[in-house]
């Protein structure tokens, strides 16, 4: 069993597409231990995103993660971080695969739609980073 984040982005959220985002992880029957609307703060998104610190996108990511509302969503799976990165697809919207979300919703590499975590231990933490732990155990 792995855990993974999902975070459905300012764009997606902005454009209208929660439901649609939603009914992509319900189809791929992954156990949703939490989900909430926030709007990240500026420390919060440095904070998230404190491993691309050294990347020239890294400015502009933190501003725009914090240019409106967001959704986090805590999932787990047998091997949900690998399943969830199928759907959501390739980071850059143009070599995202058809019938992914990011080939469906992303505008830009930076408007994409959706953050997915990358590894099962980054999986626990993102999770961790948004949910209390003993929320998500007692829905599992
Ligand atoms: P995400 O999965 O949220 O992880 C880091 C984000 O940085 C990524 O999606 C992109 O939206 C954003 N980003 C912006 N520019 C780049 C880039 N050149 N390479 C990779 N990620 C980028």
């Amino acid at each position: 069993m792995e855990r993974t984040l999902m975070i459905i982005k300012p764009d997606a959220v902005q454009n209208r597409h929660i439901g649609e985002i939603v009914s992509f992880l319900e189809k791929e029957d992954f156990n949703i231990l939490g989900m909430r609307m926030l709007r990240l703060t500026q420390g919060q998104a440095q904070d998230f995103y404190a491993i691309h610190k050294e990347r020239p996108f890294y400015k502009d990511l933190v501003s725009y993660m914090t240019s409106g509302k967001v959704v986090v969503i805590a999932l787990e799976g047998e091997n949900a971080v690998a399943r969830m990165r199928e759907i959501i697809g390739a980071t850059n919207p143009k070599e995202a695969a058809e019938g992914t979300i990011r080939n469906k919703f992303a505008e830009s590499i930076e408007a994409n739609a959706v953050h997915g975590s990358d590894s099962a231990e980054n999986g626990v933490n993102e999770t961790a980073f948004y949910f209390a732990v003993s929320d998500m155990n007692a829905l599992r």
